[in-house]
C-alpha cells in the first residue's frame, strides 16, 4: 500500500484538524446511529485503544464477531478518511452486528446528530494534560498519516495553543464533561483510575452499561487488557496499520501514569 502522505493542520469551525478526519464531514454528519450503539470517545492518546478493547469483550464476549479480526475493525473510527483503507462510516455499515461500538475523537459540539435523537450511550475517556501530551508527541512520528510532529518544544507550544489534530485538549475534556452534566448517556472515566483500581472502574462502567458479568469473566476482562497482554495481542496492538511504523515506536508504548 501507498503510504498516505502527512497532512497540515488547518482550522475547521475553530477546531484543527487534518482533511484526513473532516473530508467525509456531510457522511459522518448524516450518520445514523441506532439505539444500542455505544460510542466512545477521547482526546487522542488517552487510552481510546484500552476502553475499546474493555467494551469489545464486555460487548461482544469471548466469542468476537466472525471475520473481524483486529480491534480497528471491529470498533471503527467514525470520521477516519484516509485514502487506500475504507472509511470509518464504510466499516460501520459492514459491521456484522447490530448493536455496534463506535470510536470518535471529535469534540462534542461536532457528534452527529443522531447519537443525541437515538440517546446512545457514550463512554468518554480523559487523561491527564502531561501525559497526554507526551503520548500525543511520541505517536506523531510513527504514525504516517499525522502531521510532522517537529520538535519537542515546538509540539509542547502547539499543544498549549490547541494547534493539535482534534484540537485544544482543554476545550475537548472540558466540553464533554460539561455535556455529561446535562446527558445522563454520558459516562466519564479517568485514564488515571484505570491505572489505579481497573476492577473499580469496570464496576462503574458495568453498571452504566447494565451488564453484570461474572466475577470470572470480569476477571477474564482485567487479566486480557492489561498493558502487557494487549502489547504482545496483534488484535490490540496496532501492528496491521500500514502507516505506522513500529521502527521508530511501538503503539503500545509505556501505558503509565507521570511518564
Ligand atoms: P503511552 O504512549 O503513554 O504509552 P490511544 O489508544 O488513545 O491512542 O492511547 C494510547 C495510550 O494508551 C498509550 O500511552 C498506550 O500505551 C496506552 N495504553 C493502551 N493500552 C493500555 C493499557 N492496557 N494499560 C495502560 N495504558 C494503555
Amino acid at each position: 500500500m501507498e503510504l498516505p502522505p502527512r497532512r497540515k493542520l488547518f482550522d475547521f469551525q475553530g477546531v484543527s484538524m487534518t482533511h484526513y478526519f473532516t473530508d467525509n464531514w456531510d457522511n459522518v454528519q448524516n450518520f445514523q446511529a441506532r439505539e444500542n450503539d455505544i460510542m466512545i470517545a477521547t482526546y487522542p492518546k488517552a487510552g481510546t485503544t484500552w476502553i475499546s478493547y474493555i467494551l469489545d469483550q464486555l460487548h461482544y464476549g469471548p466469542v468476537a464477531p466472525k471475520c473481524q479480526t483486529s480491534l480497528v475493525d471491529r470498533v471503527p473510527f467514525l470520521e477516519m478518511n484516509i485514502p487506500q483503507i475504507p472509511t470509518g462510516i464504510e466499516m460501520l455499515d459492514k459491521l456484522a452486528t447490530s448493536a455496534r461500538l463506535i470510536k470518535t475523537h471529535l469534540p462534542v459540539q461536532f457528534i452527529p446528530r443522531s447519537f443525541w435523537e437515538q440517546n446512545c450511550r457514550m463512554v468518554y475517556v480523559a487523561r491527564n494534560a502531561k501525559d497526554n501530551l507526551v503520548s500525543y508527541f511520541n505517536f506523531d512520528p510513527m504514525n504516517l498519516a499525522q502531521p510532522e510532529p517537529g520538535d519537542w518544544n515546538h509540539f509542547l507550544q502547539r499543544f498549549m495553543d490547541g494547534k493539535m489534530v482534534f484540537g485544544l485538549w482543554y476545550d475537548h475534556v472540558t466540553g464533554w464533561w460539561e455535556k455529561k452534566q446535562t446527558h445522563s448517556k454520558i459516562h466519564c472515566m479517568f485514564y488515571e483510575d484505570m491505572i489505579e483500581d481497573l476492577g473499580r472502574e469496570l464496576d462503574r462502567l458495568c453498571s452504566f452499561l447494565g451488564l453484570s458479568p461474572s466475577l470470572e469473566e470480569k476477571a477474564r476482562v482485567i487479566e486480557k487488557s492489561q498493558f502487557d497482554n494487549m502489547k504482545k495481542n496483534s488484535m490490540t496492538n496496532h501492528s496491521s496499520i500500514a502507516f505506522m511504523d513500529f521502527k521508530i515506536s511501538p503503539f503500545m508504548r509505556k501505558g503509565k501514569v507521570g511518564d
